[in-house]
């Protein structure tokens, strides 16, 4: 396996809608294991397609994402993932992004979610979610169809971030 190259905001990438996957063979999966392999390096508990430059429909997801207890880890890979289902309750959680490193800010999504996928065998599969599976899944998929968790914000919160992710550059800029 082997880590791929992040592209961050304001990458084009990240606002492409990605195509939906036709055929699941050895080569997506290789691709998939590498993107699992990225998030685990990068310490996220979800990753996209486009954030490793690919505009196709996949997402890695692991809530426990653990460096110490490996055993404790549990990957999904999701294909053509899906919200055919939500419930009417909302949360609001403080989401964090690859792509926009170091910057955090509470967003309001579903509580519950049902989603519809295929797996890393080609099967489809049907997942209820809550909890914080629910809350990247719905981060994740919203990558697919270029939309950042920083879209749900208002325009006053969503400047005061960026302003702040262009500080923290400048300051890992000036450390090196
Ligand atoms: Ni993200």
């Amino acid at each position: 396996m082997s880590v791929l190259k992040l592209y961050e905001y304001p990458d084009e990438v990240l606002r492409q809608k990605c195509d939906k996957i036709t055929a699941v063979d050895d080569e997506l999966r290789h691709f998939l294991d590498d993107m699992l392999e990225t998030m685990y390096v990068d310490k996220g508990c979800g990753l996209a397609a486009p954030q490793v430059g690919c505009t196709k429909r996949m997402i890695v997801v692991d809530p426990n994402p653990s460096d110490e207890d490996l055993s404790a880890r549990r990957p999904m890979y999701l294909i053509n993932p899906e919200i055919i289902w939500h419930s009417e309750e909302t949360v609001f959680f403080n989401e964090g992004c690859l792509s926009l490193p170091d910057q955090r800010a509470d967003v309001e999504r579903f509580e519950k979610v049902r989603v519809r996928y295929i797996d890393y065998n080609g099967i489809e599969r049907e997942i209820l979610a809550d909890d914080l599976l629910a809350i990247i899944l719905q981060h994740e998929i919203d990558h697919l169809d270029g939309i950042l968790y920083i879209d749900h914000l208002s325009r006053l919160k969503r400047t005061r971030l960026l302003h702040k992710l262009e500080k923290y550059r400048e300051d890992c800029k000036r450390n090196k």
